[in-house]
């Protein structure tokens, strides 16, 4: 059983899977939000709680995620529904893939209007409309695309139809190429960025920011969001990665390829917060500006660089691409699916979900200005769908793959699949899966809760 295919293909070799990872896992949360969400928490001690997130939950996590998939070869649904089979388990564990499902889904339709955001300031530089901008009017610009549904309509219908493309062709054609080509420009063109920045004169303030701990700045909320944005930008605990794993191949290594991933995927981060940083503190801008950080800086940094129409044009590309990279892994778990348990074809799957999701997009994409009186517990709609999704669903759905493989998987299908080659780091591994990454969770979670209602 172990060693069959499935049935959607898969990748041509190691490097592959770990570019595709690399390209799901890289994407608008590492360049958008997490410089967003650290200047919203203060910096230093928020990014110092992300990364032993990253290493103690998400590392472990992520290796359990591959693990299920390459064991089940089918989609996140159905591979959970293997193993625990194959495992003497009941069926039920299914239930994970679909709350997985369930997240992707909701995490597209917010994802998309902010990708519809970075394509509108591709076309924005190309043409040349932000050549000049002071702090200001880059503030202006970027408020006024928000209050501008047509716009914000056009742009996201656009991206939700590149998805479909890629997903209707399936898991060889288009993907696999398109990240061949794509990461590497878009490490060329973020260390290029951090050459501007590292020459802006405010560098060290950038630096400061982020990695002086101050430990005054830091509450339980903050914890919560630093936890969540550790699977968010690793996407785990929705089947994104378990989806990729299952078309990996059988002989290579799944805890060195994991490290890779979630070391690359690191750097972006920081990196992107080393580029943002010394701009917004440059032009006296506000670090806790929210979603429109990114959108707001890079802009004004651009038309005070030379050559930077050009090169601001190439870097909404390449954000926009590692968008759509990340993008693609939120629906393929849902399109591998129904292909398998509906036996539709690849471009049915691409309709109906993409459907799916641009219609809840619009709800997303209306939070700024037709619905933005529409409130969920005092959110907006995208506020909404990106707090359950971020700081509850993956968590929880990360915390039940945790608890899946770790306690009712059996050690000979664990230790088979990892294939270690210590068994000191295989029970290390198994251990912190077992106890470390589920308690984490779970005492988040718990004081969250006692915070809100009884603090
Ligand atoms: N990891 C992606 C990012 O950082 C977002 C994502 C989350 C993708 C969950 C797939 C699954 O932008
Ligand atoms: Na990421």
């Amino acid at each position: 059983m172990q060693n069959k295919q499935s049935i959607h293909g898969a990748w041509a070799n190691r490097w592959i899977f770990i570019l595709a990872a690399t390209g799901s896992a890289v994407g608008l949360g590492n360049i958008w939000k997490f410089p967003y969400i650290a200047g919203e928490n203060g910096g230093g001690a928020f990014v110092l709680v992300y990364l032993v997130c990253i290493l103690l939950v998400g590392v472990p996590i992520m290796m359990a995620e591959v693990l299920v998939g390459r064991r089940g070869r089918q989609s996140p649904i159905n591979s959970m529904r293997e193993t625990a089979y194959e495992a003497g388990h009941h069926g039920r564990w299914a239930g994970v893939g679909w709350l997985g499902a369930l997240a992707g889904f909701l995490i597209f339709s917010f994802y998309s209007v902010v990708a519809g955001w970075v394509l509108y300031y591709i076309a924005g530089m190309g043409s040349g409309k932000f050549i000049g901008l002071g702090s200001e009017q880059a503030g202006q610009v970027f408020g006024a695309l928000l209050e501008d549904p047509k716009t914000l309509l056009i742009w996201h219908t656009v991206f939700v139809g590149l998805v479909m493309i890629v997903i209707a062709g399936g898991v060889n054609k288009g993907l696999e190429r398109a990240t061949r080509v794509l990461m590497p420009l878009l490490f060329v063109l973020l260390f290029v960025l951090l050459g501007y920045s590292i020459n802006s004169g405010y560098f060290s303030q950038g630096w400061d920011f982020l990695f002086h701990f101050k430990p005054e700045a830091l509450t339980w909320e903050a914890v919560l969001v630093a936890m969540g944005h550790a699977f968010f930008t690793l996407s785990l605990g929705m089947g994104s990665i378990m989806a990729y794993g299952s078309y990996m191949g059988k002989k290579d290594s799944i805890g060195g390829t994991v490290l890779m991933i979630a070391g690359l995927d690191t750097l972006v981060a920081l990196v992107a917060g080393l580029a943002i940083f010394p701009i917004v503190f440059g032009n006296q801008l506000d670090p806790g500006a929210g979603p429109g950080l990114m959108f707001i800086t890079l802009p004004v940094a651009f038309s005070q660089m030379a050559g930077g129409q050009v090169f601001g044009f190439l870097f909404f590309l390449m954000v926009g691409f590692a968008a759509w990279t990340s993008a693609i892994s939120l629906m393929e778990p849902g399109a591998a699916w129904l292909v398998e348990s509906l036996g539709v074809s690849r471009p049915v799957a691409a309709v109906i979900l993409g459907a799916l999701v641009w219609l809840l997009g619009l709800l997303a994409l209306g939070s700024f200005n037709v619905t933005s009186d529409l409130l969920v517990f005092g959110m907006t709609a995208f506020d909404f769908l990106d707090f359950i999704t971020a700081n509850i669903m993956l968590p929880l759905g990360g915390m039940l793959v945790a608890l899946f493989v770790g306690w009712y998987l059996t050690r000979e299908m664990t230790e088979d699949e990892l294939a270690l080659r210590s068994s000191g780091v295989y029970m290390l591994w198994r251990f912190v899966l077992r106890y470390i990454s589920p308690v984490a969770v779970a005492v988040v979670f718990a004081l969250n809760l006692y915070q809100k209602f009884a603090g």
